[in-house]
């Protein structure tokens, strides 16, 4: 039942994170957002939203931020565009998922953790290589984070998504797909598409257990989420 559930929403403070929590509030959920700034985030955020403080690199803080929380998303990665070393990569794109899971499970999460990640954590590409380089290994981190998560035992989705474009949705059709897409700089999706494949992923009984790939196809949309993600198969 919607309107009894809370989501906590781990990276909810910015970008496409910010865009689910927004969606997430129109579908009638209750919201709850990590944020290392609290003041500054809920200047961000709708007065509705219960904004907690919290640091996934600090595992302690994530003990209250999950309690009563029936589904967690997690957006959170090192700032999107930005030089990053292995050290900051690591703790926060590895290391701050699985803390964020270790507390999920210690609190009995009862509903589904779902994942943001990048196309290209499986196939090579030049622009794979570019993008370890510069944000030190990202794509191989998040590569063991889908494993970690599919170890866990808990309930999950994971959305791996193209380049990120600040557009609004519902403009371009959207390509579901299960394959290994390689990371490519003609592989993009708005922010707000993404935030809506979360929101319609959550409840959605095919997107359980399941890895999939969203980016723009060609031409309008003319197909909803229901049939797009009609067509997911759970992880082998
Ligand atoms: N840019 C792309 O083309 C692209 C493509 C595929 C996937 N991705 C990944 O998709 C995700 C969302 O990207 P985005 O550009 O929409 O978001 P973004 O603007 O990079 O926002 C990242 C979020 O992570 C939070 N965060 C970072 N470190 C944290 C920590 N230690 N503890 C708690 N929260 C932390 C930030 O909080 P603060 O407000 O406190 O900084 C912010 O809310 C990211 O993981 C990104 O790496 C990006």
């Amino acid at each position: 039942m919607v309107m009894n559930d809370r989501v906590l929403v781990v990276g909810g403070t910015r970008g496409t994170g910010l865009l689910i929590t927004r969606l997430l509030l129109q579908r009638g959920y209750r919201v709850r957002v990590l944020a290392r700034d609290p003041a500054r985030a809920a200047s961000r955020l709708d007065s509705a939203v219960d904004v907690i403080a919290g640091d996934i690199t600090k595992p302690d803080t994530l003990v209250p931020a999950v309690q009563g929380t029936s589904h967690i998303i997690f957006t959170a990665g090192v700032h999107s565009g930005r030089i990053a070393r292995e050290r900051l990569v690591k703790i926060t794109d590895y290391q701050g998922v699985l803390n964020t899971l270790m507390a999920a499970r210690d609190a009995g999460l009862g509903g589904r953790f779902l994942y943001m990640n990048s196309i290209g954590v499986t196939t090579p590409s030049m622009t794979a290589r570019l993008l370890n380089f510069l944000k030190r290994n990202t794509l191989v981190w998040r590569r063991h984070v889908e494993d970690e998560i599919r170890a866990s035992g808990l309930d999950y989705t994971i959305i791996r998504v193209g380049f990120l474009l600040n557009r609004p949705s519902g403009q371009r059709t959207v390509d579901v797909s299960q394959g290994a897409l390689p990371l490519a700089p003609r592989y993009r999706i708005a922010r707000a598409d993404v935030a809506e494949a979360f929101v319609e992923a959550l409840p959605h009984p095919r997107a359980s257990r399941a890895t999939f790939e969203v980016i723009w196809g060609k031409g309008h949309r003319h197909q909803d989420w229901s049939v797009l993600l009609g067509r997911l198969k759970p992880d082998g």
